[in-house]
């Protein structure tokens, strides 16, 4: 491509560090999709012919063919994509391949190139976490009234409903979703036109480039065109988060699995056996979903080392934003189908998690604040109260407030009621909060229908 200027041909090892398109090559149909808008923007101008267009999207087509029949001959030789698919197409049309490049360097192309493709896999993390919510909503549904205990510091805290619990998700896998739309609207300029750096002194129009492609508007200036890959860290940044908060489910659902804890039982489909023990049921796919979250976080990590001090415009650096990019995605992919399958298959034991909901004085506050309510005491002296009964039932080897007897309880504070104890069950507890967002069946399944609503 540059031969005028050399006279001796790249050492092998040049070659070796400098080859890109073994990996780059995924990006073949968006470089093909530049390429023709590009290429009808030079004829509309008037840059090159009609005839030279035509020529040009004919051998485009025959590239786009030999893609999909695996017949395209990816060559080392030829560096990257770009210039694979520039030299396929001049040995076949001939000459007028070599005007397609006119106004346009590596720079903007490939800008573009992972541009489409960085939009392109938000777009799909998008109907994937969608995907995700609607599995976790069907269960919510069922679930809206199954109590379960509520933890914190993984403790029993205060009964809770199971779909309650997994509509908490279905608002943090909402908001990934947000930030994959936000970073999409921030990325939605086309770089094309910016050439190497400064723009170009042909009679190019981006405007009507950015159009064909799909963008908001052309990039307002060319140098952080071909410079900026920031909208690949957001990206990035954007599927960490999200690796994140599946690595929290994942977990749980660990736990949950797990004959200890009983709560659910995940299917056959997502568990795997063990190759000694007969007995093992292990929960893989939730383990490899949570070790996703690493990889993930290493590529944003490692994008961001690339891209930090480097000097504007462009850099050869910025080839290496590639590979952790479909590293990323292609394990966030995996890792929401694989998410999906398993919220959409697994069946809880909801009488194992009604039972753990009665435990471990899970309705100690309801105590506490029916003192309160009905005693008019300070929230402080209800509460010493309550550890009071708390400590007296242990020591019984009770596990359960609604287990101690009233006179007990009446040698603690003798103003208590029978009518206390319509409190101190886990049902009547999950009833009673009825506060916005609360755990009461009602606000669930509130919660529930905004989703569906939001989702349809
Ligand atoms: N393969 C290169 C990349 O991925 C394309 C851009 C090369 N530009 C250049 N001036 N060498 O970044």
């Amino acid at each position: 491509m540059w031969g005028g200027r050399f006279s001796v041909k790249p050492d092998a090892l040049m070659q070796a560090i400098n080859v890109s398109i073994g990996f780059d090559r995924r990006l073949a149909a968006e470089d093909l999709a530049g390429s023709r808008a590009h290429a009808a923007m030079l004829a509309a101008t008037g840059v090159i012919t009609a005839a030279d267009e035509a020529a040009i999207q004919r051998g485009l087509g025959l590239v786009e063919a030999e893609l999909a029949a695996g017949s395209f001959p990816f060559r080392d030789e030829f560096e990257d994509i770009h210039m694979n698919v520039e030299q396929r197409l001049k040995e076949l049309i001939g000459e007028p391949a070599g005007r397609l490049h006119t106004a346009r360097s590596r720079n903007d192309q490939v800008a573009l190139d992972v541009r489409l493709w960085v939009r392109g896999a938000c777009d799909r993390s998008v109907e994937a976490l969608q995907g995700l919510q609607r599995a976790l909503l069907a269960q919510a549904e069922t679930h809206a009234a199954s109590l379960m205990p509520g933890f914190t510091h993984l403790q029993p805290a205060q009964p809770v409903t199971f779909g309650h619990h997994l509509m908490a998700y279905v608002e943090m896998f909402g908001r990934d979703a947000g930030r994959f739309a936000d970073a999409r609207r921030r990325m939605n300029v086309s770089p094309l036109g910016a050439a190497a750096l400064a723009g170009s002194s042909i009679p190019i129009d981006p405007y009507q480039t950015a159009k064909a492609l799909g963008f908001d508007a052309p990039a307002a200036n060319s140098m952080d065109a071909v410079a900026s890959r920031d909208f690949a860290l957001e990206a990035l940044s954007a599927a960490s988060i999200c690796a994140i908060n599946l690595s929290r489910l994942a977990e749980e659902m660990v736990i949950w699995s797990t004959p200890q804890f009983g709560f659910i039982r995940l299917s056959d489909a997502f568990s795997t056996g063990s190759s000694i023990m007969p007995q093992k049921r292990n929960p893989d796919a939730a383990e490899l979903v949570r070790a996703k979250s690493g990889r993930i976080l290493g590529s944003l990590t490692a994008l961001s080392m690339v891209m930090k001090g480097l000097p504007l415009t462009y850099g050869k650096d910025m080839q290496e934003d590639k590979e952790p990019l479909f590293e990323a995605f292609d394990a966030l992919e995996l890792a929401l189908a694989a998410m999906t399958g398993m919220a959409a298959d697994l069946t809880a034991d909801t009488e194992a998690m009604a039972a753990a909901a009665g435990g471990a004085f899970a309705t100690a506050t309801d105590l506490a604040d029916w003192l309160v309510r009905k005693l008019d005491l300070p929230f402080r002296q209800a509460h010493h109260i309550t550890g009071r009964a708390v400590k007296r039932a242990e020591a019984l080897g009770l596990s359960d407030l609604a287990a101690l007897d009233l006179a007990e309880l009446q040698a603690i504070e003798p103003r208590i009621t029978p009518g206390v104890y319509e409190v101190l069950s886990p049902r009547a507890s999950v009833e009673s909060r009825i506060s916005y967002g609360g755990t009461a069946p009602s606000q669930v399944r509130a919660q529930i229908q905004r989703w569906k609503d939001h989702l349809r």
